[in-house]
């Protein structure tokens, strides 16, 4: 296995994911804590990730020395590989200016770590994001690729297999980075690959059972493919101690509180309570209009409901949630860190500081398409695994500005002929996310002979692989016209149609 030491990247976890890829476990840890774990890990090699300090700077953090007396091979990207070069005797200067985004590497010398990968190709695509720069490598190393502004882009020692890259192999913008991780963990450092979703699975269900002992979880439910894997996960672990409460904050979509109950009281047997608290969460959202205040508002009455059915079956000690890794990125400010808040997602940064019940988050590493496949892994039938996502504070951030019933019904009736027609067209799996917005807009119209002066609704779809990044979803014209036709006659409150372009960044996949 692998031990990724982490210095506070945002990608981080994509690092993780790439391995994990490659069929190889690995654990991520933060580099205060690497001097105490690495000694008792049995790694065989170590990934020293990207982050924001300068090594230059004193104070800054390093790698264990441990980590290089001990022989494994180490890949450092990005600071891991300036933290490597000085640490065994090289130097590094602050760069006088930082380099981001796309660049050429051309490899100019033969490396394991490339083999297959790059070999002696030019113009092979990576993604930079670095502000130190090596001004004189460790002995032992050569340069194994440059790039236009890098002279030292790749760095090896092949005899001590120890690699430095100064781009990041883990995203998506370096497109065969994959591959390169791949060589690391798989040929250089010799781990077989025969790690699996089924493997994730056991190892969880026994970390689940050692966290929670005789304690009672409680789980809440929404709907989507989180909160229910994540539900499955635990009732696999600890039975009937766990509880789940399916919160009907009259935030759902159409037929949605009937068909999440049915699923998990008919076909899973799991013991689940139903609770109508749409009047309680409607009074609080009444005059709410900034997007913060609302997921705030959500997140606490929510925490609120859990207690109360936590008491009503006599106390539990865990709150089990299905917190997936994106929704931890963008909520949490990093100390020290470049990673800024951009949302509060209700189930991370909108809880209450006082809640009195201890976390259980078995999905916290995973991204989407790793929750599905575990999900499948779990039996859960493809039509809910394949199902789009649903936030947490549900319609009321496709509501911008104030929420109030009547809005949330015209968007609840708009988005399930929406969603209809995407069906019938057959695209339903191939989009990421679809939904209606209401906006908050009247317009005029022409209806019969008569005026009207109605809302707008925004249609939005978008591809994506993890939720971080998307693109908006290149429907033909036709569906579009016949999406807008079906909710301007069959909705009433809406007399105009919009669809959403944008990509995310700069926008984001929901409007709040
Ligand atoms: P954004 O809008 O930030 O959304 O681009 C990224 C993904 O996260 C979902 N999302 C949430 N999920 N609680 C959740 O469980 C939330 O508060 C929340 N906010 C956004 C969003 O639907 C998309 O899939």
């Amino acid at each position: 296995r692998i031990l990724i030491i982490d210095f506070g990247s945002q990608v981080t976890q994509l690092i993780a994911r790439r391995v994990r890829e490659a069929g190889v476990y690995c654990e991520i840890v933060p580099f205060n804590l690497a001097e105490e774990v690495f000694p008792t890990y049995g790694a065989k090699g170590v990934i020293l990730s990207g982050g924001p300090a300068s090594v230059a700077e004193t104070g800054t953090p390093r790698a264990p020395q441990a980590v290089f007396d001990s022989g494994v091979p180490v890949l450092g990207i990005c600071y891991g590989q300036m933290t490597m070069a000085e640490q065994l005797g090289g130097t590094v200067e602050s760069g006088h200016h930082r380099e981001f985004g796309r660049a050429d590497l051309n490899v100019v010398a033969p490396s394991l770590l490339f083999t297959g990968v790059w070999e002696d190709k030019s113009k092979n695509v990576v993604w930079m994001s670095h502000g130190d720069r090596i001004t004189q490598m460790p002995q032992g190393f050569r340069i194994i690729g440059i790039s236009e502004n890098a002279p030292y882009a790749a760095i090896a020692d092949e005899t001590r297999h120890y690699y430095g890259l100064m781009f990041h192999p883990e995203v998506v913008h370096t497109p065969q980075g994959g591959k390169v991780l791949k060589n690391f963990v798989r040929n250089i450092c010799g781990c077989a690959g025969d790690w699996s979703m089924a493997a994730y699975r056991d190892e969880t269900i026994g970390k689940l059972r050692a966290q929670i002992g005789q304690s009672r979880v409680i789980c809440g439910l929404s709907g989507g493919v989180d909160s229910s894997v994540a539900a499955v996960l635990i009732h696999e672990a600890i039975g009937d101690q766990l509880t789940c409460v399916f919160v009907d904050h009259g935030l759902m979509r159409k037929d949605e509180a009937t068909q999440v109950v049915g699923l998990f009281r008919d076909h899973y047997n799991i013991p689940l309570v139903h609770v109508d608290a749409s009047d309680t969460f409607l009074s609080a959202l009444d005059g709410v209009d900034d997007p913060e205040v609302k997921r705030k508002t959500i997140g606490k009455l929510f925490i609120d409901v859990f207690e109360a059915e936590a008491e009503k079956i006599g106390g539990a000690d865990f709150l089990a949630q299905g917190t997936l890794y994106p929704d931890v990125i963008e909520s949490v400010s990093f100390s020290g860190g470049p990673s800024v808040t951009i949302k509060s997602h209700h189930n991370v940064g909108g809880l209450p500081e006082r809640m009195n019940m201890k976390l259980v988050e078995p999905l916290r590493e995973l991204f989407k398409d790793e929750v599905r496949a575990l999900g499948r892994e779990l039996g859960l039938p493809e039509t809910f695994v394949g199902r789009h996502p649903f936030p947490g504070p549900g319609l009321a951030i496709r509501c911008p500005g104030g929420v109030t019933r009547e809005k949330l019904d015209i968007l609840r009736q708009a988005d399930a002929v929406y969603l209809d027609e995407i069906r019938k067209a057959g695209l339903y799996d191939e989009i990421w996310q679809a939904f209606a917005v209401l906006l908050p807009v009247k317009t005029v119209g022409v209806m019969g002979d008569g005026r009207t002066y109605e809302y707008v609704v925004a249609l939005r779809a978008v591809t994506s692989v993890d939720g971080m990044t998307a693109d908006f979803f290149p429907y033909d014209m036709n569906f579009l016209g016949r999406a807008a036709t079906r909710i301007i006659n069959e909705v009433r409150g809406v007399n105009r149609v919009v669809y959403d372009v944008t990509s995310k960044p700069p926008g984001t996949i929901e409007w709040e």
